[in-house]
């Protein structure tokens, strides 16, 4: 199986109205994050994706880097433009959507959301999502760039700091998967809950129902506090809300949630 991502081979298959119909691809960039929000800064239009086969400084959440040998993760990061008020759904738009097409290009596979955005295969995450927020001066021009990592065809023990918490699809199936068939249903499923989104139907709830967080005991480490208890829901904000082992209810906005 040919896994060349293209910009060519992506507008063949590619069924979207807007979203990845304008595609820069890069063999290397330092993270296709910056490419975008440079891009966002200087006007783009909503819809348009950057992909790269390696990244330099590919980035997550907090800070932490994001590793993935050349060639066999999909990295992409995609513009949108949904106003201020729907810039916390996106996060939630693009987790729903990675499990989405995770589970339609390889159906043996039962992905799971963890909140706020990791998808998991068996408990391990194989995608990673970090939404960063910039605009042009003012808070009417804020846009979002969506940056979505999946492991797809490579050994993630190989990297002994993500070994034990991390996977990717070829570990979970023992067989290649193809990015463009990847990236094309990733894009599908997005561009269809951001129209929904758009259109004022209740994305909150598709994802809260996703999320395999509810309900299970947790571990939350934020910035300035680390703590127990379960979590009992989630806020149309994205927050998630944890009863504490002394029985406080707890919002909890960023932070690393470990399932017990
Ligand atoms: C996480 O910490 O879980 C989020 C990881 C997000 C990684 C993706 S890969 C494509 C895009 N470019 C980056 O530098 N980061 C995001």
């Amino acid at each position: 199986m040919s896994d060349q991502l293209s910009v060519s081979a992506v507008r063949e298959r590619l069924n979207t109205r807007f979203i990845g119909q304008t595609h820069q691809h890069f063999a290397l960039t330092n993270s296709t994050q910056d490419i975008v929000t440079e891009a966002g800064r200087a006007g783009a239009q909503e819809g348009l994706i950057v992909t790269a086969d390696e990244q330099s400084r590919g980035r997550g959440r907090f800070r932490r880097s994001w590793v993935a040998p050349p060639g066999a993760s999909l990295l992409v990061s995609v513009l949108l433009r949904p106003g201020p008020e729907r810039l916390p759904m996106m996060s939630m738009i693009a987790a729903l959507a990675s499990a989405r097409a995770i589970r339609r290009v390889v159906p043996e596979l039962a992905p799971e959301v963890k909140w706020p955005n990791d998808v998991l295969l068996k408990g391990r995450k194989a995608c990673g999502i970090l939404v960063e927020v910039a605009d042009s001066g003012n808070d009417a021009s804020k846009y979002a760039v969506v940056g979505i990592g999946i492991n797809v065809n490579w050994d993630t023990a190989s990297i002994p700091e993500i070994a034990e918490a991390s996977t990717s699809l070829a570990n979970e199936t023992g067989r290649a998967v193809s990015r463009v068939d990847l990236l094309c249903a990733l894009l599908e499923e997005m561009e269809r809950l951001y129209l929904q989104a758009q259109g004022g139907e209740d994305v909150f709830t598709q994802w809260r129902s996703a999320l395999v967080t509810l309900g299970r005991q947790v571990r939350v480490a934020g910035s300035d506090s680390a703590f127990q208890g379960v979590a009992i829901d989630v806020e149309p904000s994205g927050a998630l809300v944890v009863m504490d082992d002394a029985n406080q209810r707890r919002i909890v906005h960023a932070g690393d949630v470990t399932l017990s």
